[in-house]
C-alpha cells in the first residue's frame, strides 16, 4: 500500500484544476441502465471509485469505455444480461446501490447486495426502499440482498415523503421515476448539486423533470429514455479541499473550475475565519486575508448548509487557528476519525459524541498517521502541509478513492510532497 510524505512549512502558490465530482458521476452512470441509447460523459474524474462503477455496470452487462484518459466515459446498456449486483463489488462501494433504481424501472426486477456499513456510520438505505416501496415495487430482503420487483414490470408514479433528505435516496428515487408510469413527486429531497446535475443529465435523455435543487421534485414518467452527451458538473468537495491549503500553511492559490454557489455556506465560515475568497474569471482565488486563521463554529447539514464532507478538512484547518472551535457533525454517526491522528500531530480536539472541541495550538508536528475513509485522509494530508517536519500518511488508497493525483496538484503549487511504496 502506498504512503504519502508531506513536508511542512512553505507557502503555496499557483492554480489547482478541480475535476468532476466523484459524486456526481457515481449517480450519472447508472443512469446508462435506463436506456439502450449511448451515454457519454464528459469531464470525469479519474478515480478509483469511477472503476468501481464501471466494474459494476460491466458486470450487469453494460458497456463503460474510458476515453481521453478515463476524462470521458462512454456508456451503453443495449444487453443487459445481468441483474444481480454482487455483494463483492457492492461492499467496496457503497454508491453500488444506485444500480437499482434504474434495473427496476427499465426491466421491472433488480437483485442487489444491501452495501453494509463503512468507516463514517452504519448508512443504511431504508429511504431508498421506502421510496420504491411507495412506487409499487415488491421487496425481499434476504441473505444480505434486496430482491425486487414491479408488478407488471412497471414502476407507479408515486408521491415519495423522505423523512431524511437523505443524497442517495433522492438520487435513486429520481432515476426509477423517469420510466415510472404517472407522476411521481419526491418530497424532502435532497438539494445537493449533484442531483441538480443528475436531473439535467436525466432531462437531455428525455425525462420531464421539475424542481431539483429545491425540496419537491416532480417526474413524470416516460414510456422510454434516449442517449445523451453530459457534462459532470465541477466536485465541490475536491474545490472545498483545495481552497484550504492556502489557508493551512499561507500563499495563494486559485482553484479553477470553482464557483461561489457550489461552496456557499462553506465560503461564508472561511470569511469568517479570516480568509479572502475571489471569484475570478476562471475559478476561485483563495488566500489568507492577514496573519492567523481565526476560531469559528462549524454545524454540518443538508446542502445548502455546511457540508459533511468538508468537515474533516476544516478542522485541520481549525487546529492552528487562534481561538477555540467547536464542530458538530449532525449527518453521519462517527465522522472525527480523523481527531486521533490531528491529535498525534500536536492537535488539542476533545470529542464528545458528534460534538469536537478545537483549541487553537501555533503549530502541529509531522508524524506518521494512518488514513481511515476519504476524507479524513485528506485532512491529514492538509494538516501535514502546516505541520514542522515530515508527516507520512498510510492507507491513502483511501484518498484515491476520491483525489485526483493529491501530490501532483499540490506539488504544483509548490507542496513539498511526494508518493512512495510502503516500506
Ligand atoms: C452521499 O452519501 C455522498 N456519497 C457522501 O459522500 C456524503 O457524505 C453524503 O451523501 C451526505 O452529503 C455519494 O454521493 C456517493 P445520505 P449518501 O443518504 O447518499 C442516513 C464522500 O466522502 N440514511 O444523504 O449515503 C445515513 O446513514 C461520501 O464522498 C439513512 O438513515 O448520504 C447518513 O447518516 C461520504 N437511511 C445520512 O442519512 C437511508 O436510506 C446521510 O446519508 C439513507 C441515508
Amino acid at each position: 500500500m502506498d504512503q504519502i510524505i508531506v513536508k511542512g512549512g512553505g507557502e503555496l502558490n499557483g492554480v489547482i484544476p478541480i475535476a468532476g465530482a466523484k459524486n456526481a458521476a457515481l449517480t450519472l452512470m447508472p443512469a446508462t441502465l435506463l436506456t439502450e441509447e449511448p451515454l457519454t460523459l464528459t469531464n470525469a474524474p479519474r478515480l478509483s471509485d469511477i472503476k468501481t462503477m464501471t466494474e459494476l455496470l460491466g458486470s450487469l452487462g453494460a458497456e463503460v469505455a474510458a476515453m481521453q484518459g478515463g476524462k470521458v466515459l462512454a456508456l451503453s446498456s443495449h444487453n443487459i444480461h445481468n441483474h444481480t449486483a454482487d455483494y463483492d463489488i457492492v461492499r467496496k462501494m457503497r454508491a453500488s446501490i444506485l444500480v437499482l433504481g434504474p434495473m427496476l424501472a427499465r426491466d421491472g426486477h433488480a437483485v442487489v447486495s444491501l452495501p453494509g456499513g463503512c468507516a463514517i456510520g452504519a448508512r443504511p438505505v431504508d429511504l431508498h426502499l421506502k421510496a420504491f416501496e411507495a412506487m409499487g415495487a415488491e421487496l425481499d430482503l434476504r441473505d444480505g440482498y434486496v430482491h425486487a420487483k414491479a408488478p407488471g414490470g412497471r414502476l407507479k408514479g408515486a408521491v415519495i415523503n423522505f423523512d431524511f433528505a437523505s443524497v442517495g435516496a433522492t438520487e435513486n428515487a429520481l432515476l426509477a421515476a423517469t420510466l415510472a408510469k404517472g407522476t411521481t413527486e419526491i418530497r424532502n429531497a435532497a438539494r445537493e448539486p449533484e442531483i441538480v446535475d443528475l436531473a439535467q443529465c436525466l432531462r437531455k435523455m428525455g425525462a420531464q423533470i421539475e424542481g431539483e435543487g429545491t425540496s419537491v421534485i416532480t417526474v413524470q414518467g416516460v414510456d422510454r429514455l434516449g442517449g445523451a452527451t453530459h457534462p459532470v458538473v465541477t466536485d465541490r468537495i475536491e474545490l472545498g479541499t483545495y481552497m484550504l491549503a492556502p489557508l493551512v500553511c499561507g500563499g495563494t492559490v486559485e482553484c479553477l473550475g470553482g464557483t461561489i454557489d457550489l461552496v456557499g455556506a462553506f465560503c461564508e465560515k472561511l470569511d469568517a475565519a479570516g480568509a479572502s475568497v475571489e471569484q475570478t474569471e476562471t475559478g476561485l482565488k483563495v488566500s489568507r486575508k492577514n496573519g492567523r486563521i481565526q476560531a469559528v463554529d462549524v454545524t454540518t447539514e443538508p446542502f445548502p448548509g455546511f457540508p459533511t464532507d468538508l468537515q474533516a478538512q476544516m478542522m485541520a484547518l481549525l487546529c492552528t487557528a487562534e481561538g477555540t472551535s467547536t464542530l458538530e457533525e449532525k449527518i453521519f454517526e462517527n465522522r472525527f476519525m480523523h481527531a486521533p491522528e490531528l491529535i498525534r500531530m500536536g492537535a488539542k480536539i476533545d470529542v464528545h459524541g458528534g460534538h469536537a472541541t478545537v483549541t487553537g495550538v501555533d503549530k502541529l508536528k509531522g508524524a506518521p498517521v494512518m488514513a481511515t475513509d476519504l476524507r479524513a485522509s485528506v485532512s491529514l494530508i492538509l494538516a501535514g502541509l502546516a505541520a514542522e517536519g515530515e508527516t507520512v500518511v498510510s492507507r491513502v488508497y483511501h484518498l484515491d478513492r476520491g483525489y485526483e493525483h493529491v501530490e501532483d496538484k499540490l506539488s504544483a503549487v509548490g507542496a513539498s510532497i511526494e508518493r512512495v511504496k510502503e516500506s
